[in-house]
């Protein structure tokens, strides 16, 4: 009885273990940082080796920071939050859902983030798809250097997009 016991447990015990596995790979596919620098209080994320539809999430004056290279499938894409660098479409904002500040989580298969707290829903620009949350995703100040955005300084765009109140 006790040998049927422990190898439940242990059969239990693997199955929990690969669960777990399963959850850090995924969230390590949601976490995963693209090249930056950090120096007084910027951050300078290069773009270029971005991949479509990936939530990369860097960290900024200790926030988290979405970003993400959205592609034409993306019922976002032509969304005027997305910032243009090249021929390519970037979202980017703080990771902080605008209800009450939890890590909305990222759905590629989706197209959509939805907040583990009380189920509010963004799409990939950041607008609100459900509520509770009362506004978008805030999008940071940003400055373009080529393929370098740099978080923390008002840029040429960053201005534009404030002229029309997307930011
Ligand atoms: S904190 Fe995100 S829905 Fe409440």
């Amino acid at each position: 009885m006790s040998d049927r016991r422990d190898f439940m447990g242990m059969a239990l015990g693997a199955f929990a273990g690969l669960g777990a596995l399963g959850a850090l790979y995924a969230a390590k596919r949601t976490w995963d940082p693209l090249p930056s620098v950090k120096a007084g209080g910027f951050t300078t994320i290069d773009l270029s080796g971005a991949k479509e539809n990936e939530l990369n999430t860097e960290v900024w004056r200790g926030k988290p920071i979405f970003v993400m290279k959205v592609g034409k499938n993306n019922p976002a894409y032509n969304d005027k939050r997305l910032i243009k660098v090249g021929n390519d479409r970037f979202f980017i904002a703080i990771g902080l859902c605008t209800h009450l500040g939890c890590i909305p989580t990222y759905f590629p298969e989706k197209n959509k983030f939805i907040c583990p707290c009380h189920g509010g829903q963004f799409d990939a620009a950041g607008k609100v798809l459900k509520a509770p949350p009362p506004k978008p995703l805030t999008i940071p100040p940003f400055k373009l250097e080529g393929t370098k955005m740099v978080l923390g300084e008002e840029g040429k765009e960053y201005k534009e997009m404030k002229a029309q109140k997307l930011v």
